[in-house]
């Protein structure tokens, strides 16, 4: 799981078509991973089988759902304020139906809040029924009170065939794996999304096919333990098993999976990387701590030097791999110590990038019972966070020195927020790149190859330095069944 930017997240509510005036307007607030996005994506699809059609203005929707994350304290507090602010526009508008979903709606907790202080809300559901949407809706209406119809599991058969709504743009997103079974001692996904279910191998390939036949190009499969797909089948199969048929659709130009566990990576997966043209050379790969002792604690499954082998193994198998992570600074019992063997390994990785967090006890979790439940002092969190970050920020900048001169394709995404004459875009490895907007030619969507001159912390920036490899894509896509 990692966070994603925020303007990518919105695009596609920001049409506005002549022929959606009269129909009755949905607004969904994503926050949170990936997971939660295209759970939204399924939201959405459904709404728009219903006759909805998407709006940017809270005002002006006649249904608003907040889909919620609930992995930091932080990410709840944002939720409920949001939810708490939409009570004076729900008294203006009292026909609009608010919703809570997402992870937060599988918490007890949340109910319980829900219900005492934001009786404004008409319906919550969470992450197994999101499929049931049209009913769901449907039963509100007739409710008095707040409908709240949450599943503790998503039952024995996945929900396939139900219409999404994705993104404009050539990339998307696919479930392959649902809900992790690794109980981190820190984590609530194990209990908001549940046990590990894949998705038949077949729903998968019929669904990249599909959408190759759309026009998109690039793919990312999705689950909490990425690489734990198909352990769970007779006889069992694996990612590189998955990927290894995906590989020939024609039209799907880049592969990329997210979020796997190192415990579970194997070296097949790994010399399948190294042999493939399409797979991403980039690994996301949450380390969370560099001390045996807090891994341990955390229930990571595996020693900083298991990882630190991996990350060896990978090097030697796939060449100009890039790793970026995830850590967790002040978990319980991080001493001085401890924290100075992260530093070190993030020393010795030289992570490209990597998301920083502070630990954030989550009721539910077993390290949330523990009786030193959150024992380092906020400061020394926010120290050793400080001091992680700008190691890290010398090490990213380091590593965009290497990509000078270098002319990779990228994918442009648009146009740069802060600059007009600045195409944003984003090399295979997930790489920041501002590229110069030299003709009025529209290269959103587009793959083009471009030669960095400029080279900073968080972006690499340059010039087109070819024709683009694809035509510009189709626009309008339909809401296909999945
Ligand atoms: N506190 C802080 N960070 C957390 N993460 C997960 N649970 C917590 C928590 N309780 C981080 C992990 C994970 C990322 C998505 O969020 O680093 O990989
Ligand atoms: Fe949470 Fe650990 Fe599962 Fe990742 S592997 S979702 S951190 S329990």
């Amino acid at each position: 799981m990692t966070a994603v930017e925020p303007h990518i997240r919105d695009a596609w509510h920001r049409e506005d078509k002549e022929e959606n005036v009269g129909s009755p307007r949905y607004l969904i607030h994503t926050l949170g991973c990936q997971m939660n996005e295209r759970d939204s994506e399924i939201m959405a699809g459904q709404l728009e089988t219903m006759g909805y059609a998407p709006t940017a203005a809270e005002d002006e929707a006649d249904l608003i759902i907040i889909n919620t994350c609930a992995v930091r304290g932080s990410a709840e507090d944002h939720a409920l304020g949001h939810i708490g602010r939409l009570k004076q526009l729900k008294a203006q508008h009292p026909h609009m139906t608010l919703a809570v979903a997402g992870c937060m709606a599988q918490e007890p907790k949340t109910i319980a809040w829900l219900k005492r202080h934001a009786p404004h809300v008409d319906l919550v559901f969470g992450t197994h029924n999101l499929h049931q949407l049209r009913r769901l809706l449907d039963e509100a209406e007739q409710h008095e009170e707040m409908l709240v119809e949450v599943w503790k599991s998503a039952g024995d058969t996945l929900a396939e065939h139900v219409p999404s709504r994705r993104k404009q743009g050539v990339r998307a997103q696919v479930n392959i794996i649902y809900g992790c079974d690794k109980f981190c001692t820190y984590c609530i996904v194990p209990f908001t999304r549940g046990r590990e279910r894949s998705r038949r191998l077949d729903d998968v390939l019929a669904e990249v096919q599909a959408l190759a036949g759309e026009g998109y190009e690039a793919i990312t499969f999705l689950g909490q333990n990425v690489n734990s797909y198909g352990h769970d089948f007779d006889p069992p199969v694996d990612l590189a098993d998955l990927l290894t048929r995906v590989e020939p659709i024609e039209g799907i130009r880049w592969l990329h999976f997210m979020t796997p566990h190192p415990r579970d990576f194997s070296q097949k997966l790994l010399e399948f990387i190294g042999q493939s043209h399409k797979v991403s050379r980039q690994l996301h790969l949450p380390v969370q701590a560099g001390s045996n002792p807090i891994l341990r604690r955390m229930n990571r499954k595996y020693t900083r030097e298991q990882y630190l082998d991996l990350i060896a193994r990978a090097r030697s198998v796939i060449e100009d791999v890039t790793f970026t992570t995830d850590i967790i600074v002040g978990f319980p019992g991080e001493t001085e110590e401890d924290f100075a063997l992260t530093l070190d390994l993030v020393q010795q990785v030289r992570f490209d990038s990597a998301f920083t967090f502070l630990y954030s006890a989550r009721e539910g979790t077993p390290a949330a019972r523990w009786e030193d439940r959150d024992p380092v002092p906020n400061p020394v969190k926010k120290d050793r966070l400080n001091r992680l970050m700008a190691l890290q920020y010398q090490i990213s900048w380091e590593a965009n020195q290497h990509l000078l001169g270098t002319t990779p394709v990228v994918l442009v995404e648009g146009r740069s927020k802060k600059d007009p004459h600045v195409w944003a875009a984003r090399t295979q490895q997930g790489k920041v790149v501002l590229v110069e907007r030299e003709t009025e030619t529209d290269l959103t969507d587009r793959f083009v190859p471009v030669r960095i001159t400029v080279a900073k912390t968080f972006y690499v920036a340059g010039r087109i330095a070819g024709e683009p490899l694809n035509a510009p894509p189709r626009r309008a896509k339909s809401i296909p069944m999945w």
